[in-house]
């Protein structure tokens, strides 16, 4: 290795402890609260909503929740059909996540930024965030674009 090698790779090295910092610094910032803004409407007496909101939260997202009488109109806006509807509705810039969708995939659509609509875990799966319990069952978060066009995004 020659001296020109040997500072190349020192300057690798360098650059890829900055990642790794500013990565750490970017999901403590986030555990913080600083995370992007999202709203969930729900109904009030809906518990495993609260119990999602709180995964979320603590995945750093920041929720502002809000109770309707019915979610018809936020799910027909978004193109979110009865095959692909939950118990709540939640919208992050500018994208509608439908469901118990762990935060994670929320954060990956955040970062990849699709073409879609939104993301949605339809029905509510036992096992999945705010759905915890004994029995976890497979599930499917479902990519959809609102006009009826759907695939699978993730599995759990
Ligand atoms: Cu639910
Ligand atoms: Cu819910």
């Amino acid at each position: 290795m020659n001296r020109r090698t040997m500072w190349a790779g020192a300057a690798v090295v360098t650059v890829a402890l900055a990642v790794v910092g500013a990565v750490r610094l970017g999901r403590a910032g986030a555990a913080a609260g600083q995370g992007p803004k999202m709203v969930v409407y729900k109904q009030e007496t809906c518990g495993c909503c609260n119990e999602w909101i709180e995964h979320v939260r603590a995945a750093g997202f920041r929720v502002a929740a809000k109770n309707r009488e019915d979610l018809v109109d936020i799910k027909q806006r978004y193109g979110i059909t009865g095959t692909l509807a939950s118990c709540h509705t939640a919208v992050v810039e500018g994208y509608a996540v439908e469901g118990h969708v762990p935060a994670d995939v929320i954060q990956r659509l955040l970062r990849e930024r699709p073409e879609v609509a939104g993301i949605a875990v339809p029905g509510m799966p036992q096992g999945s965030p705010g759905m915890e319990g004994p029995v976890h069952e497979r599930y499917n978060v479902i990519a959809f674009d609102g006009r009826g066009g759907m695939q699978v995004y993730e599995s759990r």
